[in-house]
């Protein structure tokens, strides 16, 4: 059947879609997504893939303010990309980022995203991050060195992306990045 690639709001999901989303990514990630991942993906617009009315990929887009050389902006986040372990090596999670990386670029002018896989989304133009990554946990602003690794961007302001700038996130439960 063909896949049909669809973007929503939460609220334009019933909560079989919202289960069948979390269903997913629990799979996805051999049973490593925690509520708190769960909740990180909320809030925003979401690209999943249908196959008829199963939901076989997902991502989303959330936006966060980070603040960078002192400076807040509105960043496109992506989280919760996953496509069900029959359909991997389909190509179903590469529409997803093509989709949602067009989407990040059009609304934001950084987009972000933590991941340990980088090589599949540099496919799609996404670029380490060579600067330094802190957190703000309610005016205690902390280094997070360990997360700098997984971070990865799209930013039509390169020069916000060299050593020695700090990119600052707001605390968050669950993993910051
Ligand atoms: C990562 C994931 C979303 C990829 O989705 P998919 O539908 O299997 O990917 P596709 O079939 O569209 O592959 C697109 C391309 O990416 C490559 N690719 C897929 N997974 C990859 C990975 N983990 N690392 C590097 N490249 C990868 C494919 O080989 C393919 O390359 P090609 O275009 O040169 O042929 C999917 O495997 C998945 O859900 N994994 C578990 C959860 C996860 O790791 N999420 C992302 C990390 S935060």
């Amino acid at each position: 059947m063909t896949i049909m690639y669809r973007t929503a709001s939460d609220h334009q999901l019933t909560a079989t879609q919202h289960q069948a989303i979390r269903t997913l990514l629990d799979e996805a990630f051999a049973d490593e997504f925690s509520d708190e991942d769960n909740d990180h993906a909320a809030g925003g617009v979401r690209v999943i893939a249908m196959d008829g009315a199963q939901i076989v990929g997902h991502a989303a887009l959330i936006a966060r303010t980070i603040t960078i050389a002192g400076t807040p902006y509105r960043v496109g986040y992506v989280e919760g990309v996953a496509v069900v372990p029959a359909r991997q090596g389909q190509g179903i999670g590469a529409q997803i980022m093509r989709q949602i990386t067009d989407m990040a670029q059009r609304d934001f002018v950084v987009a972000m995203l933590s991941t340990g896989e980088h090589d599949f989304y540099a496919k799609f133009g996404w670029q380490r991050f060579v600067s330094e990554s802190f957190v703000d946990n309610h005016g205690t602003i902390s280094r997070t060195a360990a997360e700098d690794e997984g971070l990865m961007l799209i930013t039509s302001l390169s020069h916000l992306n060299q050593p020695g700038v700090a990119w600052v996130c707001d605390w968050r439960t669950g993993d910051v990045w």
